[in-house]
C-alpha cells in the first residue's frame, strides 16, 4: 500500500490513523517510494521536543534539485516546469521547460561556483519575481549553499540585518523591478544595505528595468555575461538530510527577525506531500500560488511542493490590481490554470471592486482554490467560493506557518467536507492539541485554546539561525514538550479546527507577519518620540491594520503633527517596510501598565477595536487614570 496520495474520505482517517500510530513506518514509506536518494536512512526520526532537538532520515543522503529537476528529465524534459507572468501582460509570458530548467539551474550553480560559493555558504536573494529567482534558490540548493531569500519588499535596513545575522557571503540581485506601474530601485537598496555588511564579498546583478544603476568595482558582476560562459551541466552536491537547505526571516514579537531554519530531507518529503494531497494534484495540473517566492509560502508551493511532483508552477511578477482587477482572472484564464492559491486580503480587496472583473471569465480550468497567511472571513469565503470557484472548486483554507515548512491543517481537495472558515483537520503526521491557560490540554470537542502540536512533523524548522535557545523559548516552553504555535483555534462539534489568530504579540497585516516590538523600535528612534505601543485592530481589507500609542518626548515642541505622523512613518518604512506602515497613530501622555512596568497591551487593543465594554480590574494599574485620557482622544 501506498501512503503518497490519499483518495477517499475513508482512506484520510485510515493513513491518518497510521501516522499517528507508526509514524516511523508511515514517513518511511513514503520517502522511500517516493524520492531518490544517494543513502537511505538509518531512522526516520530522532527527537527529544523538551530539547527542540528534532531529525528525520537521520544519516541520509539527498539533494533536493535531483528530486526537483533531474528526476523527471528522462519522462518529462520537454513538460514545461515553470509559466513566467509578466508584470505588464503585454509582455510574452514565458514557458521554461524541465530541461532548461536543468540547464538553466546548472549554469546558475556553475556560476555560484566560480564565485566561491560552496556548500553552507549563505547567499542572499533579492529578487524581484522573475526566473532568475527560482533560478538562483534552486542553484543555491544544487551545491549545498544556504538560501536567504528576503521579500523585495523590504528595506535597505531590513535586508542588512538579516544579511549580517546569517552572515551571507553573495547577494543576488537586480537592476530593479515592476510592481503595477512602479519601478523599484532594487539594486540602490542593496547598496545601501551593504554599506553595512562586511560579509558581503560579491553582488551579482540580473537585469530586468534596464534601470541605471552602480556597480561597484570588484564587488558587483552583471549576471548574464557570466551565465553565459557557464557551463549548462552540473553536478549535485551530496547533502545530509539535516544539512540546512534554507533560512527565512519572520517576525518575532520581540526583538530582532528569526532565522528560521529549513533542513533538506524532512522539508523535501513533506512539501511533496501536502502539495499532491491538498491540492489533488494531477499530472496535467497548472498551478498558481500568487504569493511572494519571498515567504515561505512561494518556497513550499511556487517552487519545491510543486517541482518536486513534476508540476507546471506559475511565477507571477505583477499584482492583482494591474492593469486592472481583473488580472488575477484574466492570467487564470490565460494559462488555464487549475489550482490557485491566494491570500484572504487579495481576496477582499478584489471583492470590494465591480464583479463584473470576475464575471467576464468563465474560470472553467479551475478545480481547487486555496487560501492562506490569515483567518478567512466568512463573506471572503463565499465570495471567493460564489465567484471565482464557481461553486464547483472545493476552497482549502491552509492553515501553516513559516516554522511548520508546509501546509498542516487544511481540508484535502475533494476529499474533506469544507466549512467556511475552518482550516478543517489536520494533514496525517499532525497531531494539533488545544491547551488551557493552566498548560493542560482541553479534550473533547467545542473548545478553544492555544494550538500545539504535540509530535514532530517532517517539515517543521530545525533551529533558529544562529540562537537555538531562541528556538527553544519560543516554540517550546510555554507548553513543555510541545511545539506552541501562537496561535488560538477552536474545535467544533466533530474536530474540525478554525484557527482564530495569534494570541502574542504579532499582528498579520494584509497576510504579513509583524512583530509589534520591531516596529516600536524604529518608532522609538524619531527623535521627538519617548515612547511607543502598537496593537492590531480589525480592518476590512487588510485583515489587521496596526494602531499606534506614541508618547513624545516634549509635547509643545512638534506642533505639526501631521507631519510627525508622517516622519513616524517613513521611520517604520525605512527600518522594516512600507506593510509595516501605521493606519492610526495616537499621541498619548502615558500608557497603562502594570506595578512591574508592563504595557497592558489588552487593554490597548480593545481600545483600538472600538471595544470599551470590561476593560477588567484597571485598578491594579500603575496609572487608571490614563485609561479614560486614550479611549477619550481615540482616532477614528
Ligand atoms: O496566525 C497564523 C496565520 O499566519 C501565521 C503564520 O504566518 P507566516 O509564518 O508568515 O506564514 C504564512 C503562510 C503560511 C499563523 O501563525 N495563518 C496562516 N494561515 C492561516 C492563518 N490563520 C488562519 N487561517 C489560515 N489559513
Amino acid at each position: 500500500m501506498s501512503y503518497f496520495k490519499i483518495d477517499s474520505l475513508e482512506q484520510y482517517f485510515k493513513h491518518y490513523n497510521k501516522s499517528i500510530r507508526e509514524p516511523r513506518k508511515f514517513w518511511g514509506k513514503i520517502a522511500e517510494e517516493n524520492f531518490t536518494w544517494y543513502q537511505y536512512w538509518d531512522k526516520v526520526v530522532d527527537f527529544n521536543m523538551a530539547d527542540a532537538e528534532v531529525k528525520w532520515f537521520v544519516d541520509a543522503k539527498v539533494n533536493i534539485t535531483k528530486n526537483c529537476i533531474d528526476r523527471h528529465l528522462a519522462k518529462k524534459g520537454e513538460k514545461t516546469a515553470i509559466i513566467f507572468e509578466p508584470n505588464d501582460p503585454s509582455e510574452e509570458a514565458l514557458h521554461i521547460s524541465y530541461n532548461e530548467l536543468y540547464e538553466r539551474v546548472s549554469k546558475m550553480a556553475n556560476v555560484l561556483r566560480e564565485q566561491g560559493i560552496s556548500k553552507g555558504d549563505r547567499v542572499c536573494i533579492y529578487l524581484p519575481m522573475i526566473p532568475e529567482l527560482a533560478v538562483s534558490v534552486l542553484a543555491c540548493a544544487r551545491i549545498g549553499a544556504i538560501h536567504s531569500v528576503v521579500f523585495a519588499g523590504f528595506s535597505a535596513s531590513a535586508v542588512a540585518s538579516r544579511i549580517n545575522d546569517s552572515e551571507c557571503k553573495m547577494v543576488i540581485t537586480s537592476d530593479g523591478g515592476y510592481r503595477g506601474n512602479k519601478t523599484i530601485d532594487l539594486k540602490g537598496i542593496i547598496d545601501d544595505a551593504l554599506e553595512n555588511c562586511p560579509t558581503v564579498t560579491s553582488v551579482l546583478v540580473a537585469k530586468r528595468t534596464n534601470a541605471e544603476i552602480k556597480m561597484k568595482a570588484g564587488r558587483d558582476q552583471w549576471l548574464a555575461p557570466l551565465l553565459d560562459k557557464a557551463i549548462n551541466n552540473s553536478v549535485a552536491e551530496i547533502m545530509d538530510a539535516e544539512d540546512p537547505l534554507f533560512i527565512l526571516y519572520t517576525s518575532g514579537s520581540t526583538g530582532k527577525p528569526k532565522g528560521m531554519v529549513h533542513t533538506t530531507a524532512g522539508y523535501m518529503v513533506y512539501t511533496a506531500y501536502t502539495f499532491k494531497n491538498v491540492f489533488n494534484y494531477e499530472e496535467n495540473d497548472i498551478f498558481w500560488c500568487t504569493a511572494d517566492i519571498g515567504w515561505i509560502t512561494g518556497h513550499s508551493y511556487i517552487l519545491y511542493g510543486p517541482l518536486l511532483n513534476g508540476a507546471t508552477t506559475v511565477i507571477f511578477e505583477g499584482i492583482p490590481s494591474y492593469p486592472d482587477f481583473s488580472r488575477f482572472w484574466e492570467t487564470i484564464e490565460k494559462h488555464k490554470v487549475t489550482q490557485f492559491y491566494t491570500a484572504p486580503t487579495a481576496i477582499r480587496a478584489l471583492a470590494k471592486e465591480n464583479l463584473s472583473y470576475v464575471q467576464k471569465f468563465p474560470l472553467k480550468s479551475l478545480k481547487v482554490i486555496g487560501s492562506v497567511g490569515e483567518p478567512i472571513n466568512e463573506e471572503a469565503w463565499h465570495w471567493y467560493n460564489d465567484h471565482v470557484g464557481g461553486k464547483r472548486c472545493p476552497v482549502v483554507d491552509t492553515w501553516w506557518q513559516t516554522e511548520t515548512g508546509g501546509i498542516m491543517i487544511a481540508p484535502l481537495a475533494f476529499i474533506t467536507p469544507t466549512k467556511p472558515t475552518y482550516a478543517t483537520l489536520p494533514l496525517p503526521g499532525i497531531q494539533p492539541v488545544l491547551m488551557d491557560d493552566k498548560r493542560n490540554e482541553i479534550e473533547g470537542n467545542q473548545v478553544d485554546g492555544s494550538l500545539c502540536i504535540k509530535f514532530p512533523w517532517p517539515g517543521i524548522a530545525r533551529t533558529i539561525w544562529g540562537d537555538h535557545q531562541r528556538y527553544k523559548d519560543t516554540y517550546f516552553s510555554a507548553f513543555p514538550g510541545k511545539y506552541f504555535t501562537g496561535d488560538g483555534a477552536l474545535r467544533d462539534e466533530v474536530g474540525y479546527y478554525r484557527i482564530t489568530g495569534r494570541v502574542d504579540d504579532v499582528v498579520i497585516v494584509s497576510g504579513h507577519n509583524l512583530g509589534t516590538a520591531p516596529i516600536e523600535d524604529a518608532i522609538n528612534e524619531h527623535p521627538a518620540v519617548a515612547e511607543s505601543a502598537i496593537v492590531g485592530f480589525p480592518h476590512d481589507i487588510k485583515g489587521n491594520a496596526l494602531y499606534g500609542y506614541v508618547i513624545l518626548k516634549e509635547s509643545g515642541e512638534y506642533r505639526d503633527r501631521d507631519n510627525l505622523i508622517k516622519e513616524i512613518n517613513q521611520h517604520v518604512s525605512d527600518h522594516i517596510g512600507p506593510i509595516a506602515k501605521l493606519d492610526k497613530i495616537q499621541f498619548v501622555t502615558g500608557l497603562p501598565k502594570t506595578r512591574s512596568g508592563k504595557i497592558m497591551r489588552r487593554i490597548l487593543r480593545k481600545i483600538a477595536e472600538g471595544d470599551y465594554s470590561n476593560f477588567g480590574d484597571i485598578t491594579t494599574l500603575l496609572n487608571p487614570e490614563i485609561v479614560d485620557e486614550i479611549v477619550k482622544g481615540k482616532i477614528v
